[in-house]
């Protein structure tokens, strides 16, 4: 068996296994049929908290309390969870953590790609036991929802506006009658209690495979928001970022909040098109500049600043990784990013080092 410490990215039900036990041996409401948790107790798993006995529960996602309830809530419900957002707002994380929460299980998991096929969704077979006996239950593969179906979990599944529109219709049947049928060995799996789905879709595949009406209906929508303010972004990259540091075990670089500031400061401002107080417009370049890869960019600083650098986050540890985010298209972003720090950055009390590292990245 394998630890969680013995794998780069253990599921979320192995990484916080002791907080996911305490907080099942502290909850004393009622839990939906199937449920490890309470909806009460998933919540606090997901937004932090001490409990009774003084462990401490950190929090997964960072935001509006009434997200996270409401998506819980659809969980406890006969409809299944659709998780919206632009990328990099953690649907795929809540998604992972609700699961696991929910059932223990996080894994069972439903990739959405242009290539992914019915079978992803219903069944496969062995086939060479389906050759040498004919169809059996032994010769049958289950596809993860089938599994969900079968033991009343959750099931993930990603980036449901790809799946091409045929296998999107085979979760319909899902979904609405809560059975698959397995005409070939005239049998049926009926979901036990506990099952649902979790899908997440990106804003930005709108009109790729849009999911019909008669899908759209199956779900609950909650639509997961860019960080609100500079502040929680701030929170929410210094946390990640102390985390991958630590799961990636870099040597111990002070928190450099100073940097982290920084670069939320500047993917915020070429997202919106304007300086975070609002005098002056600035152009936005192609890349998405997301929370997600603003962790990217300050954890590729810390290993800089670890293994290259003094021990101390600084500007030049993280100066490259900000325009290898930026400029996605050397031509056109190359142009939108020196605009910035010329009539930004350059002129910004305290930002000197930072521009002279970046101009220096810039070449
Ligand atoms: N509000 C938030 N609270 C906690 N973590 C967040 C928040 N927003 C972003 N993150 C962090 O951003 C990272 C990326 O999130 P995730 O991969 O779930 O994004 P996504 O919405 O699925 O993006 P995509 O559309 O690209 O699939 C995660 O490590 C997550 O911790
Ligand atoms: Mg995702």
């Amino acid at each position: 068996m394998t630890g969680p410490d013995d794998v780069l990215r253990p599921h979320a039900e192995q990484r916080f296994a002791g907080e996911l036990a305490a907080l099942a041996a502290a909850d004393d409401r009622p839990r939906p049929p199937g449920w490890r948790l309470s909806p009460w107790a998933v919540s606090r798993y997901l937004l932090g908290c001490t409990l009774g006995d003084g462990t401490a529960v950190t929090p997964k996602y960072i935001g509006a309390r009434r997200i996270v309830e409401v998506a819980v809530a659809t969980l406890a419900t006969d409809r299944a969870l659709l998780l919206l957002g632009v990328p990099g707002t953690a649907k795929t994380w809540l998604s992972e953590h609700l699961a696991a929460a929910v059932s223990g299980d996080s894994t069972l998991l439903v990739q959405g790609t242009a290539g992914t096929t019915e079978e992803a969704v219903r069944y496969g077979w062995n086939y060479a036991r389906l050759l040498a006996d004919g169809p059996s239950r032994e010769a049958l593969v289950p596809s993860p929802i089938m599994t969900a179906m079968a033991e009343g979990r959750p099931a993930r599944v990603e980036e449901l506006t790809r799946l091409p529109p045929e296998v999107q219709d085979g979760l319909i049947t899902v979904l609405s009658e809560k059975t698959m049928p397995v005409p070939e060995l005239g049998v049926e799996v009926q979901a036990r209690p506990g099952f649902t789905v979790i899908a997440t879709a990106n804003d930005r595949d709108r009109g790729v495979n849009e999911p019909s009406s008669a899908l759209r209906r199956r779900f609950n929508t909650v639509v997961l928001p860019l960080p609100a303010t500079a502040e929680e972004e701030v929170d929410i990259v210094t946390r990640r970022v102390a985390d991958m540091g630590h799961s990636l075990r870099l040597p111990e670089v002070p928190a450099g909040l100073e940097e982290i500031r920084r670069v939320v400061t500047v993917f915020r401002e070429l997202r919106q098109g304007a300086t975070e107080d609002g005098r002056a417009a600035v152009a936005s370049p192609s890349g998405t500049l997301s929370t997600a890869e603003a962790v990217s960019v300050l954890t590729h600083g810390l290993a800089m600043a670890a293994h290259f650098g003094d021990g101390v986050l600084r500007p030049s540890d993280v100066a490259a990784g900000v325009h290898g985010a930026v400029v996605q298209d050397p031509a056109a972003d190359g142009v939108v990013w020196r605009e910035y720090l010329e009539t930004v950055a350059r002129n910004r009390p305290g930002w000197r080092d930072f521009y002279a590292a970046c101009r220096e990245a810039a070449g």
